[in-house]
């Protein structure tokens, strides 16, 4: 029997209730398709900050990197001042486990509302692979004369070759294996990178450049290139006209909440920071939201849904795509995907979904 070390970091708000569920499912895949998650759950986030200080001690990201993947709740909390636990948390732990890819399926299930105006799941139905290493986290840049109307900030946009090369290989991988017509959705796989490269010089002479450099690799993929401001229009004019999206980080950042609210929320979304050959975490985009902690109203399809990226990323294909199944049968089912308008409280959606997979 395969079996995989995971490491659960339930963390802050309504974190820990979505991590359950998500592990409730999980558990009903285990039971059915014959594989063993062997976890061990981790105190890391804004708890463990206000009671001794500690953000994320070292030695807690070593045992990290003994994993085979992480499955993480959220993390903040209203009194930590803001940047400390993201940075502290959140981005130590992309950089030094190397997860430098952002993964970011938008699906829009059925039954689910989008804001998007006569589009249903089969317009909705795209992913964004996000650079997760560079650009302007990269964190280069200072302050200097601070707190004088003197003040000068700068924030360096840097990206190297080799950042730029590994994310856009990965990206027409991606495209190769799970583009619309290796899903049988569409007739071609097509690869679109988004950027500035009428204004950007790093966008001009590493992406675009790595981009049309690295396609000639890939024939079987259809290349594409929007400006990020366009993007935006298209993403909610026709968004049936994308299929796999390759991106700089911050500009990824900000495309995929957008694309995220065209999915039906934050609620719904999921996403993988992935190191493909090391250790990867997927997770509910959709933070700790403070005020539905502890009252059984938070939606855990996102972090179900952030479960079954896991299994398809350790290679448990038929767990993932009946855990994504057992999803589909049970949005149309809630009222909405919002907190506490489901119709059910968080674990009745829970229970029903690991019912499905029980049951699939
Ligand atoms: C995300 C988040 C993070 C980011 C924050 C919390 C650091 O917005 O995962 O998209 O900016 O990447
Ligand atoms: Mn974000």
């Amino acid at each position: 029997m395969n079996t995989y070390k995971i490491a659960v970091v339930p963390g802050d708000g309504t974190g820990p209730e979505v991590v359950a569920e998500g592990m409730k499912v999980l558990n009903a895949a285990e039971a059915k398709f014959g594989f063993k998650l062997d976890t061990t759950t981790y105190d890391v986030g804004a708890g463990r900050y206000l009671a001794t200080g500690e953000i994320l001690p070292d030695s807690v990201l070593e045992e990290f990197r003994g994993h085979h993947a992480m499955f993480l709740g959220a993390i903040g909390d209203p009194r930590v001042t803001p940047g400390i636990l993201e940075k502290g948390i959140l981005l130590k732990m992309r950089f030094e486990l190397d997860q430098y890819i952002n993964l970011r399926p938008i699906r829009l299930y059925p039954g689910v509302e989008t804001p998007l105006k006569g589009k249903g799941p089969a317009d909705i139905d795209y992913c964004v692979v996000r650079e997760n290493s560079g650009g302007l986290y990269t964190g280069m840049g200072g302050i200097s004369r601070a707190n004088s109307k003197d003040a000068v900030a700068t924030q360096v946009m840097t990206y190297t070759y080799e950042q730029v090369e590994r994310c856009i290989r990965y990206a027409f991988e991606y495209a190769r294996k799970y583009g619309k017509k290796a899903r049988g959705v569409g007739e071609k796989n097509t690869l679109a990178l988004v950027g500035k490269s009428n204004v950007l010089t790093y966008m001009y002479q590493l992406w675009l450049r790595v981009f049309a450099e690295v396609g000639e690799e890939y024939p079987d993929v259809e290349r594409q290139y929007f400006h990020v401001d366009a993007t935006t229009l298209y993403m909610v004019s026709c968004p049936e006209m994308f299929d796999v999206i390759v991106t700089e980080n911050m500009f990824g950042d900000i495309i995929t909440d957008l694309a995220a609210i065209t999915q039906g929320g934050l609620g719904v979304s999921s996403g993988g920071n992935i190191n493909p050959n090391g250790v990867s975490m997927f997770e509910p985009i959709g933070g700790t939201a403070p005020m539905w902690t502890g009252k059984h109203a938070i939606n855990p399809i996102a972090a179900i849904g952030a479960g079954a990226m896991m299994l398809e990323h350790l290679g448990e294909v038929q767990a993932a795509r009946t855990i994504e199944k057992a999803i589909a049968s049970v949005t149309p089912k809630m009222k909405s995907q919002l907190a506490n308008e489901m119709g059910f409280t968080t674990e009745e959606v829970g229970d029903m979904i690991a019912a499905a997979v029980a049951n699939s």
